[in-house]
């Protein structure tokens, strides 16, 4: 048995297995040093990124874990226990968005990004901050979004999560100020990953006119950022833009922009109806004649 005197310190990065965490591990290999816990569910995707952080000069652990599990996060600290490490840095990349009408996405889809986005999240870092603040060193980098910034129609559930871990991670990033530990929000645009596909996103105009920032480039700014202690990391020009924007005009002005660049004329339309939302619209959305409680 590892005394608890000799354990290590490692970087847990979840949502390791592609995208920008895996990115993230590469650079935390490179830059932390030492060992780096992958987490994640997909087996394939946690021995590529393994070989890429034994590449990059670290020492890599894998951890097949679905952070909706319950005890996910005590699975996880189980796992560094019995491999003789502590979690030094915690890297909170696991996350998913829908885009669509919430009232016709599914209603479990939809809670599954409150259950991973904030739920986990939190529980993660709730977890693993109080040993960094009796250490006095290491410290969580969250990853937000521009999305953080603005209500999102189209996106609600995604955008507002978001907003959550922006404002979780920046309350944290201050209750920590000078205790040695750093919390930090990374709020990147549109990054060329599996998500915009797989959330539905990447199909929508909004995401079309913004420039895709690559996920390396992402992964320095944000782990650049948090070793120089910043609150808050928004990577590339136009991201910071569009911060900028949403923080200077009202919501009576961004809103109706947002929901009409995240929704195709082809998508079906909110009412229920069956049709699109183009033609809904013209018909002035007389096809519904039975409504549900
Ligand atoms: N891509 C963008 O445009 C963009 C922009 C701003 C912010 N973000 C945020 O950045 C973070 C990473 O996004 P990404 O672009 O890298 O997405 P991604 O390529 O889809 O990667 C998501 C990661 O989360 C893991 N994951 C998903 N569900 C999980 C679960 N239930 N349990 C454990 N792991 C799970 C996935 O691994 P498995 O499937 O193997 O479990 C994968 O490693 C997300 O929080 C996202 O909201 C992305």
């Amino acid at each position: 048995m590892i005394m608890q005197s000799e354990f290590r310190p490692s970087a847990v990065v979840v949502g390791a297995s592609r995208g920008i965490g895996r990115a993230i591990a590469k650079v935390a290999a490179r830059e932390h040093g030492a060992v780096v816990v992958l987490v994640a569910r997909s087996p394939e995707g946690l021995a590529a990124a393994a070989a890429e952080v034994r590449a990059a000069g670290g020492e890599a652990f894998t951890l097949e874990l679905d952070l909706l599990v319950a005890d996910a996060s005590a699975r996880l600290q189980d796992f560094l226990s019995a491999n003789g490490l502590f979690c030094d840095v915690l890297v909170n990349s696991a996350g998913y968005g829908l885009r669509g009408s919430a009232t016709l996405l599914p209603v479990e889809d939809q809670l599954g990004i409150i259950d991973l986005n904030i739920r986990a999240l939190s529980d993660l870092t709730l977890r693993f901050l109080p040993g960094m603040a009796a250490r006095g060193r290491g410290g969580v980098l969250n990853l937000g979004s521009i999305a953080g910034f603005t209500p999102g129609p189209n996106m609600a559930l995604y955008y507002a999560s978001k907003a959550f871990v922006r404002f979780f991670s920046e309350a944290l990033h201050q209750e920590l100020r000078r205790t040695g530990v750093t919390v930090t929000c990374v709020a990147p645009g549109p990054v060329s990953t599996e998500f915009l596909e797989k959330s539905g996103a990447g199909r929508a105009q909004l995401f079309k006119i913004l420039p895709k920032l690559d996920s390396d480039y992402v992964a320095e700014r944000a782990w650049r950022g948090f070793k120089s202690g910043r609150r808050l990391v928004v990577p590339g020009i136009s991201a910071k833009l569009v911060a900028l924007a949403a923080a200077l005009l009202p919501s009576a002005a961004t809103l109706p922009l947002i929901g009409r660049l995240q929704r195709r004329s082809s998508d079906p339309c909110p009412c229920g109806s069956g049709k699109t939302f183009k033609e809904c619209r013209r018909l002035g959305h007389r096809a519904v004649t039975t409504a549900g409680p």
